[in-house]
């Protein structure tokens, strides 16, 4: 039985139309319920529906042996997984932001406060990677908010179409990291399950090829 830690929401339904195209028939986690285990025994699929930023948990202790998850939770999970696949959908980009003025100038605030959901992503790109200490706050949603109302100088956040952005008279100051989702597996179950979960690794790289290829001949 291989048990698969799907993402809430928009990627758990792309993850289960690609499973489907790579030929595995997901009828059980395609089931209108509020059931967070759904077992298809003659397939010996489990599919479990986990928050977001929980997948990687499930899948470093082993509780679930692949998940499907945002390379964003990844980053900021930090957890022991392999990393096997880009999905190349859920794409978006992790970007520092703030007030369009501050556009050239990012590095000319001194003592820089930064709003964000991802507090260890900020702190690696800050710290480790610009040299640059920072005061982080933690925020749960709205993150556009905190400049506009004077909390932070920038925030750290998804970017995807940049209409909140735009709307909120923000702009992109730099990229953090280019964000889509990704398929993680147990590193024991990657050796002990290596029969079920090898052609299903193969089976899903297929289809991302195809649409790929789709992609580029569109
Ligand atoms: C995400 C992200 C941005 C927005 C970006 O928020 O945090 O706010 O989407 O999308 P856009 O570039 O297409 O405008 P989400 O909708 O997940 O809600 P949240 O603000 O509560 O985190």
């Amino acid at each position: 039985m291989l048990t698969i830690a799907l993402s809430k929401g928009r990627l758990a339904d792309q993850a289960i139309e690609l499973l489907e195209k790579a030929g595995y028939d997901c009828t059980a986690a395609k089931e209108k319920s509020r059931k967070l285990i759904l077992e298809d025994e003659k397939q010996g699929l489990r599919f479990i529906l986990a928050k977001p930023a929980d997948v990687p948990t499930y899948v470093e202790y082993g509780a679930a042996d692949i998940g499907v998850v945002g390379k964003d939770t990844l980053l900021e999970e930090g957890r022991q997984l392999y990393e096997v696949i880009d999905l190349g959908f859920g794409k978006c980009r992790m970007c520092v932001c703030g007030p369009k003025e501050l556009k050239g100038k990012l590095d000319t605030i001194p003592n820089k406060r930064v709003s964000t959901k991802y507090p260890n992503i900020t702190r690696a790109y800050f710290e480790d990677y610009k040299r640059e200490s920072v005061e982080i706050i933690k925020l749960h949603g709205s993150i556009e908010l905190a400049p506009l109302i004077g909390l932070s100088d920038v925030i750290v956040d998804i970017v995807e179409t940049g209409r909140t952005l735009f709307e909120n008279g923000l702009d992109i100051l730099d990229t953090v990291a280019e964000i889509s989702a990704r398929v993680v597996v147990n590193k024991v179950s990657m050796k002990m399950k290596a029969s079920e979960i090898k052609p299903m690794i193969e089976a899903l790289k297929k289809q991302v090829d195809i649409m790929n290829n789709e992609k580029k001949e569109a």
